[in-house]
């Protein structure tokens, strides 16, 4: 069975093709490369032993993507590609819509053309906006507060219409909570271009000395120690969320559905602090500042739609994910 994944040399693309080619599928694999390196796919190829298809491809040039359509006949379409950063979206707001939303459409118009039927979308907690209903479930209001989370919700609804007027569909939407951690042999991880936003790429930039001080955005959440809680999930565990949602969507199922990816656990930023000190024997320098505007005191899955029907629990704990964390920052700053 070969499985075409566009984004496959991002952060959770590389991971999830590493566990497709361990459990037996074919892999093709595109990406633009603008938010990732080509190094990456001979790392997945290292860790795996295996081959995979790759092209590099911008999702925005048809042309370009029909060809990568007609060199074989893929199964399925696992779609990660896509503009990540919330503030850069802000910021950016068309250059979000051009890319996340006219590329997500060629892309579907091609697995239309090309009878790719099966669709797994990387969607994002995100898409339940500043709800304080915890913990999520996948029937909570959606809403978005931002370009980014914006796109995400449009390609759901995307998906829906195309799941109502083509009956061929299997599509399985998943919602990421806070994916972290690295590959346990440190060869693939988190390498955000610039600078990054989310709180464990930061927290290793001061560890290796690329920033003084990690800012910890509140302290007087109402929670139990006054700092956000989120529900963070080691990316190995997801990208194993997506083999899942693979064989859901060949399990005879047609239409959509979304599920929720996540330990359903919260843990604050400062417990995460403490256990990456812990584990890794090392001592992060932080201050706690101003809470980082549209941030929400609690975030945390109700994992039980995903574990009945797709069969995936999450097991790595938070102490596995700051170890492999650190593991790969290490190794990479070792290769300077
Ligand atoms: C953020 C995005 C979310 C997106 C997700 C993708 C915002 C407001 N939300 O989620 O839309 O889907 O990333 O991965 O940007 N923190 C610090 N110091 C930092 C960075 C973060 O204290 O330097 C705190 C935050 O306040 C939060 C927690 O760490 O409590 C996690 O933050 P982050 O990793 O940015 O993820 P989210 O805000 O949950």
């Amino acid at each position: 069975m070969r499985i075409l994944v566009s984004g496959g040399a991002g952060f959770i693309g590389s991971h999830t093709c590493v566990e497709l080619l361990n459990q037996g599928y074919d892999v093709t694999l595109f990406d633009d490369f603008s938010n990732s390196s080509e190094e990456v796919v001979s790392k997945i190829k290292e860790i795996t032993g295996k081959d995979l298809k790759c092209f590099k491809c911008d999702m925005k040039d048809k042309k370009a993507l029909e060809k990568v359509f007609k060199k074989d006949k893929y199964d399925a379409l696992i779609h990660f590609a896509g503009y990540k950063a919330v503030g850069e979206s802000v910021a950016k707001p068309l250059m979000y819509y051009e890319n996340n939303l006219f590329g997500s459409v060629n892309l579907f118009e091609l697995c239309k053309k090309y009878e790719v039927n099966k669709i797994i979308f990387s969607s994002s907690a995100t898409v339940y906006g500043l709800s304080e209903n915890m913990p999520l479930k996948e029937d909570a209001p959606l809403s978005v507060t931002n370009p980014y989370g914006r796109t995400k919700l449009i390609i759901e609804g995307i998906l829906e219409d195309m799941a109502k007027a083509e009956k061929q569909f299997s599509i399985v939407v998943l919602r990421y909570f806070n994916p972290i951690g690295a590959h346990e042999s440190g060869l693939i991880g988190e390498d955000p271009n610039g600078i990054p936003n989310n709180l464990m790429p930061r927290l290793l930039d001061v560890v290796r000395g690329k920033a003084g001080c990690l800012m910890v955005y509140g302290g007087d959440y109402p929670t139990p120690d006054g700092t956000g809680v989120r529900d963070y999930i080691h990316v190995t565990d997801l990208a194993e969320g997506h083999i899942c949602a693979l064989r859901y969507a060949f399990s005879g199922f047609t239409g959509i559905d979304a599920f929720n990816l996540g330990c359903g656990r919260g843990v604050s930023v400062l417990e995460l602090i403490n256990t990456f000190e812990k584990v890794n024997n090392v001592k992060i320098n932080y201050k706690i500042v101003d809470r980082r505007p549209g941030d929400v005191a609690e975030n945390y899955a109700d994992v039980s739609k995903a574990k009945s029907i797709l069969g995936f629990t999450a097991e790595k704990t938070v102490e596995d994910m700051c170890r492999d964390s650190y593991r790969f920052c290490m190794k990479k700053e070792n290769m300077k």
